[in-house]
């Protein structure tokens, strides 16, 4: 895939999927501002990546407030001139059912995965609008589209998620701002293996066991799912516009 130094923003840049996606990006020479929730998690992050010679900046900041994800957008504009690509990546999963999810599980949910993609593209679009285009591209999940078992805020926020993608894609296309999403099944991520350690279970061999229920064989890597992220960003999907795109390894998911 070939970009050429675009500015790129990615959220929730120090877990699985974002140190994945930072990687890539700063990798293939693209200008690279990331951002997580925790100043010492982005410093120590971005010092492995200064040893690998990869140069990146970034904001620390909780994304459940608003002022914060307007920051990184005006931030961005300022220190890289203005933005081509934005990946709302960051993403918390709340375990329960309605009688087990407290107001603050759904409304976390609901900031994270929804409303902070929310205040970030609603404060980047007219950016992209200004040079003529751009890219951006949620993570939803599988199960914002099949809604699985004992999630109901964690899905009930990717669907929400996956409804404004196809939204803003058909809005913004006349813009050149292609808008679409990621839906994964698993992936191997401190996300899931946090999970097993919370039941008890040994991350390891859950994620072995789990990989043979997936037809090719393995639990998603970071770096498959960012590939089908940097994809649809890239020109070569410039066709794809305001769409989900499932990525299950053959895996049937709930439904
Ligand atoms: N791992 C999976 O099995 C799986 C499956 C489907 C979808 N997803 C989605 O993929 C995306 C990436 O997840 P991952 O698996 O890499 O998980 P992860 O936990 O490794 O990374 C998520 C990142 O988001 C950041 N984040 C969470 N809350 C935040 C907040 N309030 N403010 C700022 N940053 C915050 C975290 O600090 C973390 O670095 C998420 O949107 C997740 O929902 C993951």
């Amino acid at each position: 895939m070939k970009f050429h130094e675009k500015r790129v923003i990615v959220t929730g840049g120090v877990g699985g999927v974002g140190q994945a996606l930072v990687k890539l990006f700063a990798r293939a020479g693209e200008i690279v501002l990331f951002t997580d929730r925790s100043e010492e998690d982005c410093a120590e992050f971005s010092r492995t990546l200064v040893h690998k010679g990869l140069e990146t900046s970034y904001i620390a900041g909780d994304l459940r407030k608003k002022i914060n994800c307007e920051t990184i957008i005006t931030t961005a504009v300022e220190q890289l001139g203005g933005i081509d690509i934005l990946l709302n990546n960051a993403g918390i999963i709340p375990h329960g059912t309605i009688l087990e999810t407290t107001d603050d599980m759904w409304f976390s949910a609901l900031d994270v995965n929804l409303n902070a993609a929310f205040f970030l593209c609603r404060a980047a679009i007219p950016h992209m609008q200004a040079i003529g285009g751009g890219a951006i591209v949620n993570t939803s999940s599988t199960w914002g589209i099949y809604p699985g078992p004992g999630h109901a805020a964690y899905c009930t926020s990717k669907a929400a998620l996956a409804a404004l993608t196809k939204s803003l894609g058909r809005d913004y296309a006349p813009d050149n701002i292609r808008v679409n999403a990621v839906c994964p099944n698993e992936i191997d991520t401190p996300l899931l293996r946090n999970d097993f350690v919370r039941r008890g279970i040994d991350p390891d061999n859950a994620i072995e066991k789990l990989g043979k229920t997936v037809p090719l064989g393995h639990v998603a890597k970071p770096r498959e799912i960012a590939n089908v992220i940097a994809f649809l960003a890239s020109d070569e999907s410039r066709y794809i516009c305001g769409e989900t795109v499932e990525v299950t390894g053959a895996k049937p998911v709930y439904g």
